[in-house]
């Protein structure tokens, strides 16, 4: 039974980000062999803009984009250090896609004992208020993670709920779920996530598995798990149709509304990182595609 949507806790201003993007892609081979799945379009922006974005529009300033050992060239090309958008981005490499949580012992040092939003670099979220979760000064103990009901669920983690809405069990990419409440690519963890990530053997697959660190959690009881708004939509991008129907999702919803979805110039501005005058500056070199034209209209 589907529980009663859980009210978004509010995260501290000093949490700091962790985007990952690294990975093989090799669902998506040919096309990432040379490339980063997380620089593939989607529509009309690199990947890794979306999840950029959401980190953005959660309150979240300093971030670090861990990529595979040959893509952080690309990654620093396209996103620099983050200051013309009014953020701090830093860089490091995830030798192999040896599993998610390896993100924070990665970024241990990174996080310096502070709490961390993790998300995965081909995850998209559109819809969701975020902005709330980012106003209040209160710290973050224990770890909050997602809940979204998909079709196939054994592609995920996968979370039970008992009848009164609480969690039961996680279990990563089970072959048979017992429910249809997948885990997206968006974590919350407090200053212990680095320390209790290292802690946790590899798991049957060989990686460091996110659903062990979230389970840790809730072995402590201090997981919360959110069920996301019916209004409120997520997409990863692994296969070519993921890909596909991401791309036909944001050209639908920006052809339509006239407004972007995943606009990192434009979360930055409303988030207050950039005044007028910046976003007309990062406008002007955008002009030729279009995108530029966006930027503008946000400003006049
Ligand atoms: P996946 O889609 O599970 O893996 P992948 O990107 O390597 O693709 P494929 O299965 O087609 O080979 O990864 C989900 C996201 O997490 C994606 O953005 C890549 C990232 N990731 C890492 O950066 N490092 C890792 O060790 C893993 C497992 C994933």
């Amino acid at each position: 039974m589907a529980p009663d949507r859980i009210p978004a806790d509010q995260y501290a201003a000093p949490m700091r980000g962790i985007l990952l993007a690294g990975g093989t892609g090799s669902r998506l081979w040919p096309m990432t062999r040379s490339v980063s799945k997380q620089l593939m379009p989607i529509y009309d922006k690199p990947m890794i803009f979306y999840p950029l974005s959401t980190l953005i529009s959660i309150g979240i300033r300093e971030i670090l984009v861990i990529t595979a050992p040959a893509d952080q060239d690309p990654f620093a090309r396209l996103l620099g250090d983050g200051s013309q958008w009014g953020l701090r981005l830093s860089y490091a490499v995830q030798p192999r896609p040896d599993g998610i949580a390896q993100a924070l012992v990665i970024g241990e040092d990174f996080l310096g004992g502070r709490g961390c939003a993790l998300i995965l670099g081909d995850n998209l979220f559109h819809g969701m208020n975020f902005g709330s979760w980012a106003r209040s000064d209160m710290e973050l103990s224990g770890a909050h993670v997602l809940a979204c009901p998909v079709a196939r669920p054994s592609a995920y983690g996968v979370v039970e709920f008992d009848a009164d809405g609480r969690v039961l069990t996680l279990e990563e990419k089970p072959a048979r779920p017992r429910s249809r409440y997948a885990v997206p690519g968006l974590y919350f963890y407090d200053s212990e996530g680095a320390k209790i990530a290292k802690s946790l053997p590899r798991g049957a697959r060989g990686e460091f598995e996110i659903t062990a660190l979230n389970e840790y959690y809730l072995r402590e009881r201090s997981l919360r798990v959110t069920v996301m708004d019916r209004g409120s939509v997520w997409l990863d991008t692994g296969t070519v149709a993921d890909l596909a129907r991401a791309a036909e999702y944001v050209r639908v919803v920006e052809e339509r509304q006239g407004v972007k979805i995943g606009c990192v110039e434009e979360a930055a501005w409303r988030a207050g990182l950039i005044d007028d005058a910046h976003l007309r500056r990062l406008a002007e070199p955008l002009l030729s595609s279009g995108y530029g034209d966006y930027l503008l209209r946000l400003v006049d």
